[in-house]
């Protein structure tokens, strides 16, 4: 497994076999790497030649009061787990490399990130596109792997890719959750014991609204009703608890198909997210 820290040589790595028509693939994550993310890694090496899995915190994605300084970072566990899971490449590169000075470039998509997550953290998702773009163009890949654990990231990703007419096929892989059914993240590192155990209400409670959605349910009350089911579990704050659209993340008035229940919610210093289909639950 090569390990790669500059852009130059990134490209240079990948250059011979995109030219000998292998299928390159990337996995774009910020590290504190656990099994959610390597279920993209697996998928990942199913479907193509050379798979690059790129590790870096990256600054712009976080507000000035977020968890920056404080992401988990371990990288010599990071590129032992990956080793194992046969990954050609690591692209590990410095914040310097990614933006150095004089760097004047945002990417934004405009519409999907207005509501949601980027309601409540203002620049994110510009930080998100611009850092993915920029791993695009360094690893160049025919395909790149996102996890619908961060669903509005994924279609947001997808927008980018289809308006600036990038020839990459973006590929989602479903959640992956502990047994209790609390979605993996790296921030779960910062739950204590107690914490830990009210987190789960966060699919729980989704799920049973989920469950609740047919005929002429009011959507309006199902969420609110989510949201008192979360502070009652024990959650010290709802940023929302929202259905909409799966495709395009529009709310939605009425029941029907394709709905997707979004949910983001704290726990005392820690922000949990997540996301289920409705269809998916019986
Ligand atoms: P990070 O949070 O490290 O996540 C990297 C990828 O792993 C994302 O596509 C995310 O959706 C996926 N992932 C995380 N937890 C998952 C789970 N439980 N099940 C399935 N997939 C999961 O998302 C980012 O990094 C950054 O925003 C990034 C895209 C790397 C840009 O900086």
């Amino acid at each position: 497994m090569r390990i790669i820290r500059t852009a130059v040589e990134m490209r240079d790595a990948v250059e011979p076999a995109r030219n000998d028509g292998v299928v390159v693939g990337l996995v774009p994550t910020m590290g504190a790497l656990h099994a959610g993310h390597l279920a993209l890694v697996r998928r990942a090496r199913l479907d193509c030649g050379l798979v690059v899995v790129s590790l870096f915190v990256n600054p712009t994605q976080f507000n000035a009061n977020e968890d920056f300084d404080s992401y988990p970072r371990n990288e010599a566990h990071d590129l032992e787990l990956l080793e194992r899971n046969g990954v050609d490449i690591v692209y590990a590169p410095t914040a310097a490399e990614m933006y150095p000075d004089g760097f004047g470039v945002t990417v934004t998509v405009t519409g999907l990130t207005e509501g949601l997550c980027g309601a409540r953290r203002p620049g994110h998702f510009d930080g998100v596109t611009t850092v993915v773009s920029k791993l695009f163009a360094h690893c160049r890949p025919d395909a790149a792997y996102f996890g619908e654990k961060d669903y509005q990231q994924l279609k947001v990703v997808e927008r980018m890719v289809l308006d600036l007419d990038l020839s990459i096929r973006i590929v989602g892989i479903p959640v992956v959750r502990e047994r209790d059914g609390l979605a993996l993240s790296s921030r779960n590192a910062y739950l204590n014991v107690y914490e830990r155990r009210i987190a789960p209400a966060l699919q729980d409670t989704m799920r049973a609204v989920a469950g609740r959605l047919s005929g002429d349910v009011e959507l309006e009350a199902q969420c609110r009703w989510g949201r008192d089911a979360l502070l009652a579990a024990g959650f010290d704050e709802v940023d929302y608890f929202e259905i909409r659209d799966s495709k395009t993340l529009q709310s939605v008035e009425a029941c029907r198909p394709g709905l997707r229940v979004f949910v983001a919610a704290w726990l005392r210093e820690t922000r949990l997210i997540d996301n289920v289909a409705v269809d998916e639950v019986e």
